[in-house]
């Protein structure tokens, strides 16, 4: 007989727990427990016992030929390692209103003109609703299958029915298992679909990307467990008032992650932007302190950006520091250096640290370009224009080596800079041939010597 039970979840990472808990023994956070009602006895998982696999030998087994399908949007296929891989599941994550359902779409279109079968299941909006968005984007030339539904019982039926390579679900969060009594987008439900969506993936070899919503705290309902399931991950990031998007990959079974592929969003849907730099860089002040420009390794490209600080005195006894699209703690650490081994008396002073353009970076070499900025704030002196800063800081105060300088260098050379800090034990002499002074710096006081005077 079935028996309907009560268990919580984390909506972190999905931990299991019979009664409520304040903290998650799972990943530590707080207060993520909600209550969801599952249905025991039934048959839940009816695997079917196949015949017992024996082990292979390593050297025996042939690799299928990985074809790939090319999207047709250049940035999209970057960040999916080089195409669509057959038989993959993918997660598209972001907030809602940044434009996953229009760049799926996009992809849609293109696909069907290149020949691709394509089924476009979508549970929150309406065949015509879609129709008008299809209709902002530009024509479709060829025919797609569209599908408004939100039982998986028909979705299945409908993926193994069509021919379709691909499969589009908009979003995870409305899909249902009937079997589950609980409600769409909850933990158990989200777990289900996207297991059922893998068999039908694996067994079907078709495509599928899945939608799904991110909540406030920045995570789609039960992301990790979703994450862990799924091939590949690619989330949007951006600020959804001004007009840059990122999706990056952070996860990839069939590829490199951490590649980035920045957009704009128009009228007409989203439009690839193919230097990234250079949209970064757009009205940037000039001749203003606290702006400098850092490059950041973002998957295999450099990608220039201005980083900004702004530094004024407390009013406080402890002086507020905050920071957007770079590491609070990074910035804290930073300064601390700032103090010790340059002698910069932070401690009366609140600063603030943003990075121009929505964008996040976690890159070490803008740590120099941090520091600058901070300083150039603080001594109210604007860097040069033409400088770029390369550059980890260590806790002594030392200057260590960034990842990829030659890149680097070259992007700031093609992007009309002059001037190149970068740390010493990076020194190329191939460097003499790119057109920029190079100038290498061995400290943090060397390096705020250099750019102040
Ligand atoms: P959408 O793809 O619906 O977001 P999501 O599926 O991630 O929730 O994007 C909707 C936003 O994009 C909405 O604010 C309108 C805007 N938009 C444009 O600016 N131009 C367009 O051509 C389209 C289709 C949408
Ligand atoms: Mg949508």
């Amino acid at each position: 007989m079935a028996k309907e039970k009560q268990i919580f979840y984390c909506k972190e990472c999905g931990y299991e727990s019979a009664k409520w808990l304040g903290q998650c023994p799972g990943c530590r956070s707080w207060n993520t427990f909600v209550e969801e009602r599952i249905t025991v006895g039934a048959s839940k998982h009816t695997s079917i016992k196949k015949d017992a696999v024996a082990p292979t030998s390593i050297l025996r087994v042939t690799t299928a030929d990985e074809s790939r399908i090319k999207t047709g949007i250049t940035e999209l296929d970057r960040v999916l390692g080089g195409g669509i891989v057959k038989g993959s599941l993918v997660l598209v994550g972001g907030d809602p209103g940044i434009g996953k359902s229009t760049i799926l779409l996009q992809m849609c279109r293109n696909l069907v003109h290149s020949g691709t079968e394509i089924l476009y299941i979508s549970g929150e909006e309406s065949l015509s609703q879609i129709k008008m968005r299809a209709e902002r984007i530009g024509t479709f030339e060829k025919d797609m299958m569209l599908l408004c539904d939100n039982d998986m019982d028909n979705i299945g039926t409908a993926i193994q029915k069509s021919n379709a390579a691909v499969v589009v679900i908009d979003s995870i969060q409305t899909m249902v298992v009937d079997e589950i009594s609980s409600a769409p987008g909850t933990v158990t439900q989200v777990r289900e679909v996207t297991a059922r969506l893998m068999q039908l993936a694996k067994q079907q070899e078709v495509a599928i990307f899945i939608v799904g919503h991110v909540t406030k705290e920045g995570t789609v309902a039960g992301p990790r467990t979703l994450e862990h399931m799924v091939d590949s991950v690619l989330y949007f990031e951006g600020d959804r008032n001004n007009g840059f998007r990122i999706l990056r990959g952070v996860k990839n079974r069939f590829g490199s992650t951490n590649e980035i592929g920045v957009f704009t969003m128009t009228e007409k849907g989203l439009e690839e932007v193919d230097n990234p730099s250079l949209v970064m860089l757009n009205g940037r002040p000039q001749g203003v302190s606290g702006s400098v420009v850092v490059s950041s390794i973002e998957g295999t490209r450099p990608i220039l950006v201005e980083l900004q600080a702004l530094v004024s005195q407390t009013n406080f006894n402890m002086p507020r520091r905050t920071s957007v699209g770079v590491d609070y703690n990074r910035v804290n650490l930073i300064m601390a250096v700032m103090e010790k081994r340059a002698g910069l008396n932070l401690w009366g002073f609140d600063a603030y640290v943003n990075i121009a353009g929505g964008m996040r970076i976690s890159d070490p070499a803008i740590d120099l370009g941090i520091a600058c900025a901070i300083a150039s704030s603080m001594k109210n002196i604007p860097i040069s224009d033409e400088t770029m800063i390369i550059g980890e800081i260590g806790l002594a105060g030392e200057i260590r080596g960034a990842t990829n300088i030659m890149q680097r260098v070259k992007e700031a050379a093609k992007m009309g800079f002059s001037r190149c800090v970068i740390p010493k034990s990076n020194y190329d002499k191939n460097m003499k041939e790119l057109g920029i002074e190079i100038v290498c710096v061995a400290s943090l006081v060397e390096a705020l010597e250099v750019i102040f005077n």
